[in-house]
């Protein structure tokens, strides 16, 4: 079966990519600036993803890659199978900490989401999630999360562009039990998928933020949606919310009519 063999490949892959970004730690690293002064793009970034690209090409020749820094393919669809690549996710962190970021990789087959992989590098945490197979962090399943528990039970991580856009957004948080914000989409979408937040709701996310996300939290009973309630269009840059049941059920009825 492919997805087995794929999978089999990814985890070899996520291994050696994050092998290489513990060796730059000892590096210079070589740093740009993209959009502005804290939209940054490091060596390492760069090369993480030629290597996913390379590797997936030559193993895979009819998959395509849809990537965050330009080296990968230029995807107009979702049709076959779809790798969505964000080679470092938290590059703020990563330069600035050497620490809370992630290589986010997800494999959508027909726009369906079927791996997800979200490799916590200095933690040395895989998330995994398969659709319809559960999720995983090293090895041990992820239990399901608490259909029950509400706003009043949980941290919020919202980022500030949400906030602004949403300005009732801090009333949100003010019914929540406090607001945290860790700066890397993926590892967001992995503190509720484990329950550690009850929602993370952020303005302005790509695809590579959150594709992999989608399906580990998906898997553990999380809702995701972008804020407006609609499905996620797995092409397009806009917002998000992952939330358990409960607190999604009063955000959207409360907060984000
Ligand atoms: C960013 C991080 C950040 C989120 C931004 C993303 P990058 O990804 O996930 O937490 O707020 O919207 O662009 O640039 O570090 O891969
Ligand atoms: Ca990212
Ligand atoms: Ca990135």
């Amino acid at each position: 079966m492919e997805l087995e063999i794929i999978d089999q490949k990814a985890r070899e892959w996520l291994h050696v990519a994050a092998e290489r970004i513990r060796a730059s730690f000892q590096t210079n690293l070589s740093i740009d600036t993209k959009s502005g002064r804290n939209d940054l793009v490091t060596n390492m970034d760069k090369e993480t993803e030629r290597y996913f690209v390379e590797v997936i090409h030559e193993a895979f020749p009819s998959h395509r890659v849809f990537g965050e820094e330009g080296t990968a393919d230029k995807v107009k669809d979702l049709k076959g199978i779809v790798w969505i690549i964000d080679p470092i996710d938290g590059t703020l962190n990563f330069v600035t900490q050497k620490r809370g970021f992630a290589i986010s990789v997800a494999v959508y087959q027909d726009g369906i989401g079927q791996l997800g992989y979200i490799y916590d590098v200095e933690k040395d945490e895989l998330y995994f999630g398969q659709k319809e197979q559960g999720a995983y962090v090293n090895g041990r399943r992820l239990d399901p999360v608490d259909p029950v528990s509400g706003l009043a039970d949980h941290l919020l991580i919202a980022n500030l562009s949400a906030s602004r856009k949403y300005p009732i957004l801090w009333e949100a948080i003010k019914a929540s039990r406090g607001l945290r914000l860790y700066g890397a989409a993926s590892l967001e979408y992995m503190a509720v998928a484990t329950g550690r937040a009850g929602a993370y709701l952020s303005a302005n996310l790509a695809p590579w933020d959150l594709a992999a996300g989608k399906i580990i939290a998906e898997e553990v009973g999380c809702i995701v949606k972008r804020l407006d309630q609609t499905e996620i269009d797995m092409l397009e840059k806009g917002s998000s919310i992952v939330a358990l049941p409960q607190v999604y059920e009063e955000l959207v009825k409360n907060y984000l009519k």
